[in-house]
């Protein structure tokens, strides 16, 4: 007979309807078996379904998908603008450490006063680390250290960022090009292979936020003339896009982010 089937709630659970409800003659006990094997625990209204009558001891999606409990960041260009305030939002969201990499020696007045603020509302550690995005050997070693002390590199940011400048692209210089590609893309592939490479060994997967931006995507007018920044930008999703697939088979997550225009200090 037919399996007595709950609505579908899951891509998962799609597939076993089609596949359960093609084999007519399977059993309902195999039918279970199969299903329960194979299914992930109900969420939303499926979950509110199949609840018990008394579900005050139940964690809610914000304690358990969305919790940030217990995890540890990575962040680069976090002395200040959008790395910072990544930095506070994850801490605010309940990380247990949360580690700034910049390029100064000193994180400077700012850096200070959000952490001694953090600080004061009992949040997790933030911590500040000098290291250039350009050094490839540097941030591996940088994420090594954070595994290595905390056993976990569950998120990563790379927010580090530099723009070109103010230049015509038919005047725009070799090397001008050549430090965008440095901090802009190669800086954020190896941001990402810092926190990654932990992620892989500690087993424990996790997700990295690559900021792009919106000038990757399309040609905005007025704009500022920065060739090298708009096509590294652009080069930062497609890097996303190739580590996502190559990275998701082993629980890690690469995504971008692409602002606006945002004012920052
Ligand atoms: N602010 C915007 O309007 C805007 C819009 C779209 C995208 N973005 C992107 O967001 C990111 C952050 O931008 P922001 O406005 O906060 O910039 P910002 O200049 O305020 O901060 C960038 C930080 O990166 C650090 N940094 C630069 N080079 C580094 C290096 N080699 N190693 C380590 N750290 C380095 C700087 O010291 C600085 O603290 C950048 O990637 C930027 O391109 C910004």
């Amino acid at each position: 007979m037919l399996c007595p089937l709950s609505p579908v709630t899951h891509l998962g659970r799609s597939l076993n309807t089609r596949i359960l409800s093609q084999r007519t003659s399977l059993s309902t006990s195999n039918c279970f078996r199969r299903i329960s094997s194979n299914s992930p625990a109900p969420v939303g209204v499926e979950r509110a379904l199949q609840a018990s009558k008394n579900p005050s001891n139940e964690s809610t999606l914000f304690t358990r998908e969305f919790s940030l409990a217990d995890r540890v960041a990575l962040i680069s260009g976090a002395r200040r603008g959008i790395g910072l305030e990544a930095a506070f939002t994850l801490a605010e969201a309940g990380a247990r450490a949360v580690y700034c990499v910049d390029l100064a020696q000193d994180p400077g007045e700012e850096w200070t006063k959000v952490r001694e603020f953090a600080t004061r509302m009992g949040l997790g550690s933030v911590h500040y680390v000098q290291g250039d995005v350009r050094d490839q050997a540097q941030m591996w070693k940088v994420g090594e250290t954070v595994g290595d002390r905390e056993g976990r590199l569950d998120v990563c940011v790379a927010a580090a960022g530099i723009l070109g400048g103010n230049i015509p692209s038919l005047e725009y210089t070799g090397q001008t090009f050549q430090d965008v590609v440095d901090v802009n893309l190669k800086g954020v592939l190896f941001t990402a292979q810092a926190a990654g490479r932990q992620m892989v060994r500690l087993e424990q997967g996790g997700s990295i936020i690559m900021i792009a931006s919106i000038c990757g995507s399309v040609a905005v007018e007025p704009t500022i003339f920065d060739v090298a920044y708009h096509a590294m930008k652009s080069g930062v999703l497609q890097l996303a896009r190739s580590m996502a697939c190559e990275l998701g088979p082993k629980g890690i997550r690469v995504n971008t982010v692409s602002p606006g225009f945002v004012r920052t200090r």
